[in-house]
């Protein structure tokens, strides 16, 4: 990745104006509703010029905070060296202002210490996270997925030693269904923690998480984090003219490819399409709503290519209210899909 010339930025004196925050479960910590992963777009694949101003675009719009995973880029890392370059350029005076998260958990590095969920692996992969971004802790540190052949008392003991150790301020869980949440919930709970989110996928293409999880997070005050509320961009406007050039289904098919965006997908897109469009608003406006309906759910983790979407997206926040009318609506167009 070469770096563009040093090219100064001072944020949007109105950017917290501009967003909602919401409490994590029963913590203490706010989050905006809008939350910003770096799993695409941020490897080296695209322009650091590009990153910048997808970055900037999110804080000058009140999102605060920035979700990283060790294997993120291409190639895996990458995503975590570059934020960190973009930390010394623009966002050294406002550490304090930014909630950084990173994980672990999928394959990382070669031998049986680089994946899953063993403390060996969690500790040195966090170690790895905080060298790449250069950064004395993160804000929040994930298991990125269930481990069962990893006992859970080793996994969340490894989450709660790292929290002990400053290296993370907070402790999460991704892709746990609701038994296994419970189990690490309880787990946390017996040392003395509280477990401060789980990041689940959520949007109207995948209702699992209604399934029992969200009951499990708001009986023990759990945040949500919705990961990929635009299932990618097919819950947007970017396929319903053909499969753009710049499209991810179109430059990058590791996790949506062209043909995914099949005719009948598209039937199901332009009918909610022509909801949003009655309420004044875009598709991907109404994707978040929806996916923020729940109070339950703190925070929409979306992805973005352009600092326009980022814009566009922020914007759904002047239209939050859905009508019963809407909602039966949707759900009506989604079980016919
Ligand atoms: N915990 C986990 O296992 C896990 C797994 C997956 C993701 N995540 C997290 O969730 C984050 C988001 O995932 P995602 O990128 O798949 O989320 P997403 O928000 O569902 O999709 C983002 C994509 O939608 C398109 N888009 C966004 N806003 C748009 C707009 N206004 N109009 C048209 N298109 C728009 C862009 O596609 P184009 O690129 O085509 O422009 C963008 O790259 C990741 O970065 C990561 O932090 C976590």
């Amino acid at each position: 990745m070469s770096y563009q010339q040093y090219n100064p930025y001072t944020p949007a004196p109105d950017r917290y104006n501009k967003m909602i925050y919401r409490r994590s479960g029963r913590s203490g910590l706010k989050l905006p509703i809008i939350s910003l992963g770096l799993w695409h777009n941020f490897g080296d694949i695209t322009t650091f010029g590009v990153q910048q101003k997808i970055l900037r675009a999110a804080f000058d719009n009140g999102i605060t905070h920035f979700d990283l995973a060790n294997n993120y880029g291409p190639p895996a890392g990458e995503a975590e060296r570059n934020f960190g370059e973009h930390l010394k350029r623009d966002w050294r005076p406002y550490r304090d202002e930014l909630v950084i998260s990173t994980k672990a958990g999928f394959g990382m590095w070669r031998g049986p210490y680089g994946d899953h969920g063993s403390r060996k692996y969690l500790i040195a992969s966090l170690d790895q996270s905080l060298r790449r971004m250069n950064l004395e802790y993160v804000d929040i540190f994930y298991h990125h997925r269930p481990d069962d052949e990893t006992p859970i008392e080793e996994t969340m003991g490894a989450l709660y030693d790292i929290v002990k150790s400053g290296k993370a301020l907070y402790a999460g869980i991704s892709n746990y269904n609701p038994e296994q949440t419970k189990r690490a919930i309880r787990c946390m709970k017996e040392m003395g923690m509280h477990m401060l989110i789980h990041q689940p996928n959520y949007n109207m293409f995948n209702r699992s998480i209604e399934n029992g999880l969200t009951d499990v997070v708001a009986e023990e005050g759990v945040g949500i984090m919705a990961f990929a509320p635009l299932a990618g961009g097919r819950l947007t406007g970017r396929y319903l003219n053909g499969i753009p050039e710049d499209s991810r289904a179109s430059h990058d098919p590791r996790f949506l490819r062209a043909s995914d965006i099949s005719e009948e997908l598209l039937k199901t897109v332009r009918a909610l399409n022509a909801v949003a469009e009655r309420r004044g608003q875009t598709l991907a406006q109404l994707a978040l709503v929806w996916t923020l309906r729940d109070p339950v759910v703190t925070s929409a983790l979306i992805g973005a290519s352009k600092p326009e979407q980022v814009v566009e997206n922020v914007k759904a926040l002047e239209n939050m209210t859905l009508t019963e009318e809407e909602l039966n609506e949707i759900d009506t167009i989604l079980a016919n899909r």
